[in-house]
C-alpha cells in the first residue's frame, strides 16, 4: 500500500491552483440522473471519490464521456436508466452514493439504495433524508441492509419540510427530488454550504425552479421534466484552506489561483486571529506567515457560513505549533479527533474532553514519526504536522488522501515541500 514521505522544516512559497469541489462534483453528477438529457460539467477533480461516483451512476445505465481531461470536462447521459438499484459495494466505499436516492426516486418513482454503514468519523445515519421523502410521499422500507423507496402516487408530492438538524447531503437528497416532484416543496433549516447553492444554480440551468439560493429555505416548484446542461464545478473551499494552513505551518507564502476566498470567511477570521496575512487578488488569495509568530485561538465548526468541520484537523495541526493554547470544539460530528492520537506521536500537547472538545497546548517543534490516518481530513491533518516537524514523517494509508486531494504531492513539491509517494 502507498506511503507518503515527507522530510520537514521547509517553508513553502509558491503558488497552487485550487481543483474542483469534491463535494460540489458528487452531487452534481448524481443530478444527471434527473434528466434524459446530456449533462456536461467542467472543473471535475481527478479524486478517487469522483471515480465511485461515476462507477455508480454507469452501474444505473449513465454513459459518461470524457471530452476534456485537462478540463476535467466529462458529459453524463441519462437517458438510458436501466438499473435502480445502487449496491453494497460501493455505497461503503463512498456515503456520498446515497445521494442518488433522491433523484431516482423522483424521476422513476422508486429506488433501492444501499444503507451506508458507520464511518470513522461517526454513526453518521441518513433518516432526515429518508423522513423527508417520506413526507413527499415515498414509502421507504429497510430491507437486507437497503433502502427501498417507492413514491405510493408513481410521482414524489412537493411538501414543507423543516430538518431537525443541519445536513449537507440531506439538503442535496432533497433539493434534487423536489425539482421534479409535483407541486412546491420549501425546505426550511436547509444547509447553505457553498456546494449545496453549486447544486441549485446546475439544477436552475437545467430547468428547474428554486429560490432561496444561498439561504436556509429553498422553494422548489416541480417541474415534469429536466433538461441537458453545461456547469464548471466551484472551487475546493477545503483544499485551499488546507493548503493555506500549510503556508502558515511552515511559515511560508503561498498564492492561490482559482480559489474563491468568499467562501472561506470563517477559515480567514480564524487563520488571521493567528497571525497568518490572508490578502485577496483577482482570482484567488494568498496566505502569508513569513516572519509570523503565530498564536493559538479557540474555534467551533458549524454548519456554513461557520468553521467547517472538514477544516478542523488540519487547524489542530496548526495550533499544536502555534503559542499558547487554544480550545477546539467540534459540534457536526461525534468522534472527530482520531488524528489527535497521531499528532500526540509527533509530540504535540493536546487533550481530547469527552466526545467534543479539545484543549491544544502549542509546543516550539513537532518530531516526525511513522503514522497512520483514519479518514481523508486527519490525513491531510499529518501531512501538514509532517511538513513543519523536524526529521521524517512517513504517513501510512494513503488512499485517504486520493479521495479528496488532486495531485497532492505535485502541488505541495512545486512550493518546496520534501514530499513523495512511497509505493510498495
Ligand atoms: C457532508 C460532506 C462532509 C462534511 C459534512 C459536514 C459531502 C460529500 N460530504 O457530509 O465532507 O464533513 O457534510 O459539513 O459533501 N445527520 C443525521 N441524520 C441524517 C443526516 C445527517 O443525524 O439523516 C447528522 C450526521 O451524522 C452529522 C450531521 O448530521 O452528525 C451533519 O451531517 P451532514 O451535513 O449530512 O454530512 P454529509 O452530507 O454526510
Amino acid at each position: 500500500m502507498d506511503r507518503i514521505k515527507i522530510e520537514g522544516g521547509y517553508p513553502l512559497h509558491g503558488t497552487i491552483s485550487i481543483s474542483g469541489a469534491k463535494n460540489a462534483a458528487l452531487p452534481l453528477m448524481a443530478s444527471a440522473l434527473l434528466t434524459d438529457e446530456v449533462l456536461t460539467l467542467t472543473n471535475l477533480p481527478h479524486l478517487a471519490d469522483i471515480m465511485t461516483m461515476a462507477q455508480l451512476l454507469a452501474g444505473h445505465g449513465v454513459k459518461l464521456t470524457m471530452t476534456d481531461e485537462d478540463r476535467g470536462t466529462f458529459q453524463f447521459d441519462g437517458s438510458n436508466i436501466f438499473n435502480l438499484k445502487a449496491p453494497y459495494d460501493i455505497v461503503r466505499k463512498m456515503r456520498a452514493s446515497v445521494l442518488v436516492l433522491g433523484p431516482l426516486t423522483a424521476r422513476y418513482g422508486r429506488a433501492k439504495v444501499s444503507l451506508p454503514g458507520g464511518c470513522a468519523i461517526g454513526a453518521r445515519p441518513v433518516d432526515i433524508h429518508l423522513a423527508a421523502l417520506e413526507k413527499m410521499g415515498a414509502e421507504i422500507q429497510i430491507k437486507e441492509g437497503y433502502i427501498v423507496a417507492h413514491a405510493k402516487d408513481g410521482h414524489l408530492n412537493g411538501a414543507d419540510i423543516t430538518f431537525p438538524k443541519v445536513t449537507v447531503g440531506g439538503t442535496e437528497n432533497i433539493l434534487m427530488a423536489a425539482t421534479l416532484a409535483k407541486g412546491q416543496t420549501i425546505l426550511r433549516n436547509a444547509a447553505c454550504e457553498p456546494e449545496i447553492s453549486d447544486l441549485a444554480e446546475c439544477l436552475v440551468k437545467m430547468g428547474a425552479d428554486i429560490t432561496g439560493i444561498g439561504t436556509n429555505t429553498l422553494v422548489i416548484n416541480g417541474k415534469e421534466k429536466l433538461h441537458g446542461a453545461t456547469h464548471k464545478v466551484i472551487a475546493d473551499r477545503i483544499e485551499a484552506a488546507s493548503y493555506a494552513i500549510a503556508a502558515a505551518i511552515t511559515r511560508g507564502r503561498i498564492e492561490f489561483k482559482n480559489a474563491n476566498l468568499k467562501d472561506l470567511t470563517a477559515v480567514v477570521r480564524i487563520l488571521v486571529d493567528c497571525g497568518v496575512n490572508m490578502i485577496e487578488t483577482e482570482d484567488g488569495f494568498i496566505a502569508d506567515a513569513q516572519d509570523a509568530y503565530l498564536i493559538g485561538t479557540d474555534v467551533m465548526t458549524e454548519p456554513y457560513p461557520g468553521f467547517p468541520t472538514d477544516v478542523q484537523a488540519q487547524l489542530t495541526a496548526l495550533l499544536a505549533t502555534a503559542g499558547g493554547a487554544s480550545l477546539i470544539t467540534e459540534t457536526i460530528f461525534e468522534n472527530r479527533f482520531m488524528h489527535v492520537p497521531e499528532l500526540a506521536r509527533m509530540g504535540a500537547n493536546i487533550n481530547v474532553h469527552g466526545p467534543s472538545s479539545a484543549i491544544v497546548r502549542g509546543v516550539p517543534k513537532l518530531s516526525g514519526a511513522e503514522v497512520m490516518a483514519t479518514d481523508l481530513r486527519a490525513s491531510m491533518c499529518l501531512v501538514l504536522a509532517g511538513l513543519v516537524a523536524t526529521g521524517t514523517t512517513i504517513i501510512n494509508r494513503v488512499y485517504h488522501l486520493d479521495r479528496g486531494y488532486e495531485h497532492l504531492e505535485e502541488k505541495l513539491t512545486a512550493c518546496g515541500a520534501h514530499i513523495e509517494r512511497l509505493t510498495d
